[in-house]
């Protein structure tokens, strides 16, 4: 696990969007799956912004998101995927074909999950997974819960996911109470993962998910059973990890700039 925490939201927001160009320029055959809430939409800008400068291009990329509402029509201004175009897929070059997100209007919700998984299994392992994570511990619309469910599935919304979630609802009240979400083991399915957190209200979350035990009651926890996980945190997200952990960041951090400048052990031989 690789933690990194930052002072500076820019300076994440542009190692995220290195992450994700990285993974951009792995070729045809390479994913990237994304996530909707307040936590990207520094990470989208910036990936606008690159794109706007020729710096990036998503024209051979395929991108899957992890959740969406049920009830929604797919144009809704409140559904994930309206989200998704207004922050990101509008302004950049992305085949709309290749954009995947489960359909939250589909007659038959367990069949649309059924349809979503056939998506991932197309897509494969090479894919870059973003992910958020909630004030509850939860990734995609993964609830705590006894246990997880490996594939897409359909999921009632916790009392403190509505309430949140509610925020940025018009009307609030018009949240729906399911959504269909990737499930935990389609997530770390992807060969490399990238979580994000920021602000104070995910700094619980954040020191169970990653010095807590592992358990699908929080179900960020169980991201730490991917061995290429890499944890951007702003301070404040950081803010209740132990300090071994945080001293590993700095560490980290220490290290990284000889590793990019190629005296890594590898590059040795
Ligand atoms: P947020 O949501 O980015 O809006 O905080 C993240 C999540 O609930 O997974």
């Amino acid at each position: 696990m690789d933690i990194r925490i930052y002072g500076d939201e820019s300076r994440l927001n542009g190692d995220a969007a290195d992450i994700v160009g990285e993974a951009l320029r792995g070729g045809p055959a390479s994913a990237i799956g994304l996530c909707t809430g307040m936590t990207p939409v520094g990470l989208y800008r910036e990936l606008v912004r690159r794109r706007a400068k020729g710096e990036i291009s998503f024209a051979d990329a395929t991108v899957c998101n992890l959740d969406e509402y049920i009830g929604l029509t797919p144009d809704d201004p409140n559904g994930f995927r309206a989200f998704m175009r207004k922050r990101l897929l509008d302004e950049v070059d992305l085949p709309p074909e290749r954009f995947f997100i489960p359909d939250g209007s589909a007659p038959d919700p367990e069949d649309e999950c059924r349809r979503f998984d056939a998506v991932l299994d197309g897509i494969g392992r090479r894919r870059l997974q973003v992910v958020g994570i909630g004030g509850n511990g939860h990734v995609g619309f993964n609830e705590p819960d006894d246990s997880l469910p490996y594939g897409t599935r359909v999921v009632r919304l916790s009392d403190r996911t509505v309430q949140t979630n509610a925020a940025y609802f018009d009307p609030p009240d018009r949240i729906p109470r399911r959504a269909i979400t990737m499930g935990i083991g389609s997530i770390l399915d992807a060969d490399r993962l990238l979580l994000i957190a920021l602000g104070k209200e995910k700094a619980e979350a954040v020191a169970g998910a990653l010095a807590g035990p592992i358990t699908a009651r929080l179900p960020g926890s169980l991201l730490r059973l991917h061995p290429r996980l890499t944890v951007l945190l702003d301070r404040e997200a950081a803010s209740l990890l132990p300090e071994r952990l945080k001293a590993d960041a700095g560490l980290a951090r220490a290290i990284r700039p000889r590793i990019e400048d190629g005296f890594d052990e590898t590059s040795r031989q």
